[in-house]
Order: structure tokens, then C-alpha cells, then sequence
């Protein structure tokens, strides 16, 4: 079903990968301001993304980053497969391309936050060999979000 997981690596793809993650927006504070700058980090490759296709589009993207304060450590910073292609191992594969990048790179763990609440990504990432860590207030003082890890 997939076509290809690929790691974005031109302007074109930030171009397209930007456009899928404008089509979902998720439910964070200032969404569209931090979509922008995430756009310009992906330009300057401050953030890079694996993304999936199918028929010439695509179907899932997975943005991420170095921690900002743990070298030894990657950061899931936006991770979204369309709903339409849900439940057919598109997210999986998005997930297990970027194991593979953090092992060949020297990265010891993943890290991830979501929404408390959001279960299915959730049970989705326990699935995966996640660790729920803890919760913390991150983006908004009444929400918290969990913060699940998992070790390379
Ligand atoms: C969570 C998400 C990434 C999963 O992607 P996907 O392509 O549907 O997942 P897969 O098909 O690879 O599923 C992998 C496993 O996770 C489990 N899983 C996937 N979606 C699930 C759901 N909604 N509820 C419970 N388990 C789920 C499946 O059971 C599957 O296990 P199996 O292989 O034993 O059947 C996708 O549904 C999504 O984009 N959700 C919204 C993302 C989001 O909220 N992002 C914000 C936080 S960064």
C-alpha cells in the first residue's frame, strides 16, 4: 500500500510534507504560527521528517528533531497519518524508519509527547515499545500531556 517512506531532503518536499501537515491541524496552541516556523527549520534542517506515499501523495509524515537539551536524544515533534490510510501500517513504518535513523546516528532514545487524552496514539506508541514517563504541563496550564519514551 505504501509506495515509500522517504527522509525529506529538498525544498519540494518541505513544500509537500508542509502542505500535509496544514490539512490536519492539531488541536495545540498557535498550531499555524508553530506550523510556520517548523517549515523553516525543515528548510534549514533544524527539523527533518520521514514521510510515507501513496499513488504520488502523501499519506503520513513524522517530524522531528535532535532534543534540545539531550544529545543522545530524538524528539517527535509532529507525527500524522490520514485518516483515510489509518490502520494499514503507514504509521508503524514512519515509526520504525526513524529507530533505524536514530540507531545508524548515534541517538540512544526517542522521546514523544501527546495530548493525556489522545489514546490512540497512545496505545499506539505503547504498541510501539514506548514508556509512559510522566505527565507534564507543556502548552496549555489546565492540559497536560504525556510524555512516553523509548530506548534504541
Ligand atoms: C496513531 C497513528 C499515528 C497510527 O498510525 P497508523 O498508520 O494508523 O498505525 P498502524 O496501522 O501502523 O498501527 C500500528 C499498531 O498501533 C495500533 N493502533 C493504531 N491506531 C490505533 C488506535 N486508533 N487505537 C488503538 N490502537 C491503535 C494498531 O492496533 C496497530 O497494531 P497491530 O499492528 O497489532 O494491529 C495515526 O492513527 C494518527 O495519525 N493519529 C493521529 C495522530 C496524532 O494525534 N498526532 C498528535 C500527536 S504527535
Amino acid at each position: 500500500m505504501i509506495e515509500q517512506v522517504k527522509l525529506l531532503s529538498d525544498p519540494e518536499e518541505v513544500q509537500k510534507v508542509y502542505d500535509f501537515v496544514k490539512q490536519y491541524p492539531l488541536d495545540y496552541p498557535d498550531y499555524f504560527v508553530w506550523l510556520e516556523k517548523c517549515r523553516r527549520q525543515l528548510d534549514i534542517g533544524d527539523k527533518r521528517a520521514f514521510y510515507a506515499t501513496h499513488k504520488g501523495s502523501i499519506i503520513g509524515s513524522l517530524i522531528f528533531q535532535n532534543h534540545r537539551e539531550e544529545d543522545s536524544v530524538l524528539e517527535i515533534k509532529n507525527f500524522r497519518v490520514s485518516e483515510e490510510h489509518s490502520g494499514k501500517g503507514v504509521g508503524s513504518a514512519l515509526e520504525l524508519m526513524l529507530c533505524s535513523y536514530g540507531r545508524s546516528n548515534g541517538f540512544s532514545r526517542i522521546r514523544v509527547d501527546t495530548h493525556h487524552n489522545n489514546f490512540s496514539m497512545i496505545q499506539f506508541l505503547i504498541k510501539r515499545g514506548y514508556v509512559i514517563e510522566g505527565e507534564e504541563n507543556l502548552y496549555v496550564i489546565n492540559k497536560t500531556e504525556a510524555i512516553l519514551a523509548k530506548d534504541l
